[in-house]
């Protein structure tokens, strides 16, 4: 397939700053310079590259949503960004069916307003968030996160939110749970796939403790500068960029907290083929592919290089302590 990359190689500025005079003059002058044929000297300067991304970033699809620039440790990868057509249009949301252009065409008949959220199980504070409320519980903040699924592609997305952590302190979980539980919609009136037997639903998912509190794992409620699309898992989903895609539930409805470690949509459907961890790991070949390299969307074009899969997705440095001592290939 061959998918057209909008933003060749520009780096995405922070969505909260907002187009300022400088930058609209700088974007002006650069498309003067573009109609000119004198482009490759300006996109020598960062600020004619950032200029350009914020005009070509910006899909205008929905509600903006800004962040501000992510304080978290190796939260913005440099890696060129994902055009925003490729990450809104090839997805996987089974209950918009299973063809990755289905949730595109398909999730329009989600309704994410009214949406709570409720939070149960062994906390001290259980509580029932309307979406508005969560999403002022903590600042939003963008973060340039690769995104690996487990079926061998991956994406670089700017996403909008916050830590899950921080929803997690203010629920002050008991020192019994050791397990957080994520468990999404499965509404058959809305959503045409629910009834089908590909997966139990709801889809859930669940992360350790320490995994979910680990301040990479994001609770987003946005892309791109703005309000989650419905394909991606509006009005709020989870994104943990170190752990396969499937561990990114979408249109989260539940939050669990438990001692046991749950049971998963995808490991109950094929146990032996997906384990709890997921983490990325080129050494632990899927039964039936290897995962030791991956094709980035918007880059396979004929010739096009399979890129080299990095441990826990090149998020190594930030949480590869989280797993010390583990047998990676049991646990997988
Ligand atoms: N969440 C729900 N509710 N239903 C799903 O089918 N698919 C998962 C995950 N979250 C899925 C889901 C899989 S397999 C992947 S790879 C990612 O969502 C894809 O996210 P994306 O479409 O935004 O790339």
């Amino acid at each position: 397939m061959l998918i057209k990359t909008l933003n060749n190689g520009f780096i995405h500025p922070a969505s909260s700053e907002i187009t300022t005079e400088r930058l609209y003059r700088e974007r002006r002058n650069l498309i003067k310079l573009m109609a000119s044929g004198a482009a490759g000297a300006a996109m020598a300067s960062w600020a004619g590259r950032e200029a350009m991304a914020q005009e070509l970033a910006r899909p205008g699809k929905n509600p903006a949503l800004p962040g501000r620039k992510s304080p978290v440790a190796g939260a913005v990868t440099m890696d060129k960004l994902t055009d925003y057509k490729d990450a809104s249009g090839y997805n996987n949301f089974y209950e918009f069916g299973t063809d990755k252009a289905d949730p595109a065409k398909n999730a329009g008949s989600l309704v994410t307003s009214p949406w709570t959220v409720e939070v149960e199980g062994l906390v001290k504070k259980p509580a029932k968030y309307a979406i508005e409320d969560l999403l002022k519980l903590s600042a939003q903040e963008e973060r340039i996160y690769r995104l690996r699924c487990v079926e061998g592609w991956s994406m670089v997305i700017p996403w909008v939110g916050y830590s899950v952590a921080e929803l997690i302190k203010k629920v002050e979980p008991l020192g019994s749970a050791k397990f957080v539980e994520f468990i999404t919609l499965a509404d058959p009136k809305t959503m045409p796939f629910v009834g089908s037997r590909v997966l139990e639903w709801p889809y859930t998912e669940a992360l350790r403790m320490d995994e979910a509190m680990h301040p990479l794992a994001m609770l987003a409620f946005g892309m791109y500068g703005e309000t989650m699309p419905k394909q991606n898992g509006a009005p709020l989903r989870l994104v943990v960029p170190w752990k396969y895609g499937f561990k990114s539930g979408k249109s989260i409805v539940k939050i669990r907290f438990t001692d046991k470690e749950p049971k998963t949509s995808w490991n109950k459907s094929a146990p032996q083929e997906y384990g709890f961890y997921s983490n990325v790991n080129p050494t632990v070949d899927h039964p039936r592919w290897s995962q030791a390299s991956e094709r980035r969307i918007g880059e396979d074009g004929l010739f096009a290089k399979k890129r080299k899969t990095l441990m826990f997705n090149g998020y190594e440095a930030q949480v590869g302590q989280l797993y010390a001592g583990m047998d990676l290939k049991k646990f997988f």
